[in-house]
């Protein structure tokens, strides 16, 4: 209860003011937030306020150009302090008064054009006294790279005399280069960064580690381990902003999970409370209560940082579950870089009891330059007096640093991040004139949901960069909370999957199609190219910017539906990239249409693989794999993003294939930003699809993730039979796929409704691990039902037991080598009457599937 109080306090106060919210007294003076190019105080969408910089006091004679914008985009976090800049064609310094200590320092770039000047000549360095922070910095080469729109550098450095100067200055190397900054953000800290425990990973020999007191860090990632993302203005005290770490995980994702209801989160004198926010302790990320698979594997994130620099990694830790109460019950090892950071990591040893917060800091020193991977890994300890073979992380922190050596300035920056590959247009379909027959004729299955979209498209990144395009954000909150890690976070989340070496497209950069461009790339629509019609609208094969082909959406302006499902997809679209969700490249809305233009899927649907089709039959571990990439998807849908977002029309014609077979979920109109949304107020409407809707959802008209887990344990039941989810034709009790693999799987006998072509290739553990799992999804009730994390989770399981089965193909499911063919089984379920009660009922708004 007093808990609560103080957090009440801690939000209140972060409005406030700094100095107090930290509670200490080695904190420099009082926050400073400015807003460059404009000339009185503003509001940010946090309720932040932001002095001009105008005859500011901190630049009284403040030299260069203020400007707004040509362009504001759409999805800017906040208006202020991004759409007004000041711009530099010489050197320029601002000079803080400070008083001596560390402080955060954020810069914010909006890079877009100003004016006359063209995003492409923002080419400068920005410097402390100290130290070069961005050095060349080519900011719209840095966006481009990020596939993000705006930027936000984050530093902390230790001005021990005198004003923080900081000086920008266009680069000398190139004509006609010019500097610029929308924000800065001064926020005084007491030391948070040199624990005199912290060591330094060489090899399998960890030392101690001194810092220099000047050292200055700039903030690469700041993750909220197993949680959601945090903004600014719920930290802790410094504004910092906390991401989703799901995006850098690297194979098996371990399960999430948040602290036991009865606990309260305390911190300690060595652990103070604006450490971290207790939003990052009291959730958390461990390996899974398999011992076996635990001890077969490392819980491993992924993090690109510039090669050549030491880091400063912070792990935060506290034991948020019963029973681990005692030393000794869960040990683990951290590895950095593949290096042992730590042996026996025990939390409950570093925090005092269950609880109870810890942190600790390592610092490693990584080769090379330019953007190498930092790779974190997780291991269970192996000593057999252990209760639980498991690992357990809450919070990262990793910090660029640089120490103060000699005079003069060092250098923190790290150079401009390489430009995604523009990948070879797509060799493999090569389609003269127009389009592939059978992508249409896939495509066209589809009948009611606009299950359809998908369309291809290398080179999007060619053309997304233009003037006055619109780029849409992919950023995650809408309220500032931006940092350089979010950046990386979307780069890494289209390159990095469990099994992805290569890149895809920077796949958040969107634009604004004129009408006449979605005429020409669908030759005025021309009846050849329709790939599908649906309730709202129809579905053409495009080509844009000579030859990328794309998959334009035309929704009908006659329905009203439309218009409210058109926005929804636009705003979620563009705020979500993942790899395992579906691209939207642009939009056009000119003369009243409502057109959206996507990522091309040369695979389709995950329908026109499974059944009714001539299509080749997917193997086992094909499938596998697609659940898993869709899974991801979804989970993070429901956890990666800050607010949770419900699909609410999970099917396997909205699980779309690239040319590689990754899995995308695409259609987001009815998804729907929650879970309150419907619990406070009930929709009348339920919106789904038949066959896959939640019987709970259904009855009580509460949405929630399960509804999606329901929905997705349908699609595993599809993908394992290989037929509709609803077969009417069917007899009663076989007509509903969920209720009839229930019945089948309860009796024991589901090994023989799977698909022929599957008879003999599944391991029989996958197969019960599969079938578990789709059986707990389509659970009645909810709370029954398992998160989408826990089902991602059993999957890989799953995937692993099919693949430590290898290619022997003599373990066979039961039942299976006795006859070769299926049928005989259905007599003998003649007295079961499966509940068809999902069914019956219907709705004006339902989707035929
Ligand atoms: C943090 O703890 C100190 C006491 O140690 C307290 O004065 C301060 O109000 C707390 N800050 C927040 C934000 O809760
Ligand atoms: C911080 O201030 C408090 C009183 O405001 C004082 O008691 C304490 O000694 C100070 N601590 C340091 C490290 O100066
Ligand atoms: C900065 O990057 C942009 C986009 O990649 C490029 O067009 C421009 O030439 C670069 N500017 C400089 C000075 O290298
Ligand atoms: C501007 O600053 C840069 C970097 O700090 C420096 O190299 C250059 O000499 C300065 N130019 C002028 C004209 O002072
Ligand atoms: C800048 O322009 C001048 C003359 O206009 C030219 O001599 C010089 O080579 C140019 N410098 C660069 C780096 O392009
Ligand atoms: C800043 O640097 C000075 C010495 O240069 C050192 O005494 C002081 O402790 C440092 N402060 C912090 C907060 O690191
Ligand atoms: C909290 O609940 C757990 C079981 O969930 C129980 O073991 C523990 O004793 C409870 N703790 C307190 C302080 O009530
Ligand atoms: C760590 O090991 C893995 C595989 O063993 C390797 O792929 C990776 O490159 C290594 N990472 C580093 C940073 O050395
Ligand atoms: C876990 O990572 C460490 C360090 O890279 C490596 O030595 C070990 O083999 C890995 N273990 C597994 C099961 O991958």
């Amino acid at each position: 209860m007093a808990f609560s109080i103080l957090l009440a306090t801690l939000t209140l106060s972060a409005l406030v003011s700094l100095v107090v919210a930290a509670g200490s007294n080695s904190t420099a003076s009082a926050l400073i937030l400015l807003n460059c190019g404009a000339s009185d105080q503003n509001d940010d969408d946090s309720g932040r306020t932001w002095d001009g910089d105008t005859a500011s006091k901190f630049a009284p004679a403040v030299k260069g150009v203020a400007s707004t914008a040509s362009y504001q985009d759409p999805s800017l976090p906040s208006r202020v302090p991004f759409v007004t800049a000041r711009i530099f064609t010489s050197n320029y310094t601002y000079s803080f008064p400070v008083s001596p200590g560390r402080m955060f320092l954020r810069l914010y770039f909006y890079p877009t054009a100003y004016g006359d000047y063209a995003v492409s000549g923002a080419y400068f360095s920005v410097s402390t006294r100290d130290l070069v922070l961005l050095n060349e910095f080519n900011a719209s080469q840095t966006a481009q790279a990020i596939t993000s729109f705006y930027l936000v550098r984050e530093f902390s450095v230790n001005v021990s005399t005198g004003n923080l100067d900081l000086t920008f200055a266009p680069s000398a190397h190139q004509n006609g280069s010019y500097a610029f900054v929308n924000g800065i953000e001064i926020v005084p800290t007491p030391d948070i960064f040199t624990a005199p425990d912290t060591t330094f990973v060489n090899g399998d020999n960890p030392t101690p580690f001194s810092f220099d007191p000047n050292t200055g860090f700039q903030t690469m990632y700041r993750l909220n381990v197993g949680g959601n993302a945090i903004s600014r203005k719920d930290d802790s005290g410094f504004y910092r902003s906390w991401d989703n770490d799901s995006p850098y995980i690297f194979g098996g994702s371990g399960v999430t999970f948040s602290k036991d209801g009865n606990l309260t989160i305390k911190y300690t004198a060595k652990v103070p409370n604006y450490t971290a926010p207790v939003g990052v302790y009291d959730t958390a990320r461990s390996m899974g209560q398999n011992p076996q698979i635990n001890l077969n594997y490392n819980l491993t994130w992924i993090l690109p940082v510039d090669g050549g620099f030491s880091y400063l990694l912070r792990f935060h830790f506290c034991e948020i579950q019963y029973p681990i109460t005692k030393v000794n019950q869960r040990q683990f090892f951290i590895y950095i870089n593949n290096q042992t950071a730590q042996r026996q990591m025990d939390v409950i040893v570093w925090s005092g009891g269950i609880g109870r917060t810890a942190f600790t800091d390592y610092v490693i020193l990584t080769i090379g330059s330019g953007q190498v991977d930092m790779w974190i890994a997780l291991h269970p300890d192996l000593s057999s007096k252990r209760e639980y073979f498991d690992a357990i992380l809450n919070g990262l922190e990793v910090f660029k640093l640089q120490a103060i050596q000699g005079i003069g300035q060092n250098n923190l920056a790290g150079l401009n991040p390489p430009l995604p590959q523009k990948p070879d247009a797509n060799p493999s379909r090569v389609s003269g004139g127009g389009i592939s027959k059978r992508a249409a004729i896939a495509i066209g299955v589809a009948v009611g949901g606009f299950a359809v979209l998908l369309i291809a498209c290398f080179g999007v990144y060619a053309i997304c960069r233009r003037e006055k395009k619109i780029q849409k954000d992919s950023g995650k909150s809408e309220d500032g909370s931006e940092t350089p890690l979010t950046d990386y976070s979307r780069s890494r989340s289209t390159t990095l999957g469990q099994t992805a070496t290569t890149s895809t497209l920077p796949s958040n950069l969107c634009r604004h199609f004129s009408f006449f461009e979605v005429q020409t790339a669908t030759n005025n629509f021309d009846q050849a190219f329709l790939l599908g019609k649906g309730g709202f609208g129809n579905v053409y094969l495009g080509e844009i910017d000579s030859g990328t082909k794309v998959a334009i959406k035309r929704c009908n302006p006659m329905s009203e539906q439309g218009v409210h499902e058109f926005q929804t997809e636009i705003e979620m679209l563009s705020k979500l990239r993942h790899r395992h969700l579906v691209s939207l490249i642009g939009y056009c809305e000119d003369r009243s249409e409502m057109i959206l233009v996507y990522d091309y899927m040369a695979h389709g649907t995950l329908r026109e693989h499974l059944y009714n089709t001539k299509n080749p039959s997917l193997s086992w571990k094909q499938r596998l794999e697609i659940c898993i990439g869709a899974a991801r998807g979804l989970y993070y849908l429901h956890t990666g993003v800050k607010e949770t977002i419900i699909h609410r029309d999970v099917k396997t014609t909205n699980i779309l294939l690239d040319h590689k077979w990754v899995a995308k979920v695409s259609d987001f109109g009815l998804s729907k930003t929650g879970p309150n949304v419907d619990n406070t107020h009930v929709s009348t409407v339920v919106k789904g699809s038949f066959g896959y809707l939640d019987p709970e959802y259904f009855r009580r008209q509460q949405l929630s993730e399960k509804s999606d887990v329901y929905s997705f344990g349908v699609v595993l039941f599809e993908v394992l039979c290989a037929r509709p989810a609803l077969s009417p034709s069917l007899p009663k009790e076989q007509v509903n796929l969920a209720d009839w693999a229930l019945c089948c799987q309860k009796k024991g006998m589901l090994g023989q409704i799977i698909d022929p072509c599957l008879q003999g290739k599944i391991d029989p553990q996958c197969l019960v691990k599969f079938a578990e799992t789709a059986e707990k999804c389509v659970a009645d009730k909810s709370i029954d039902r398992p998160s989408m994390g826990d089902v991602l989770w059993n999957l890989e399981f799953a995937l692993q037991l099919q693949e430590s089965d290898g290619d022997n193909s003599s373990s066979l499911i039961d039942g299976t080598s006795s006859s070769g063919a299926t049928p005989l089984f259905m007599t003998r379920l003649q007295s079961d009457e499966p509940s068809t009660g999902t069914t019956t009922t219907t709705t004006t708004s339902m989707r035929i599937t």
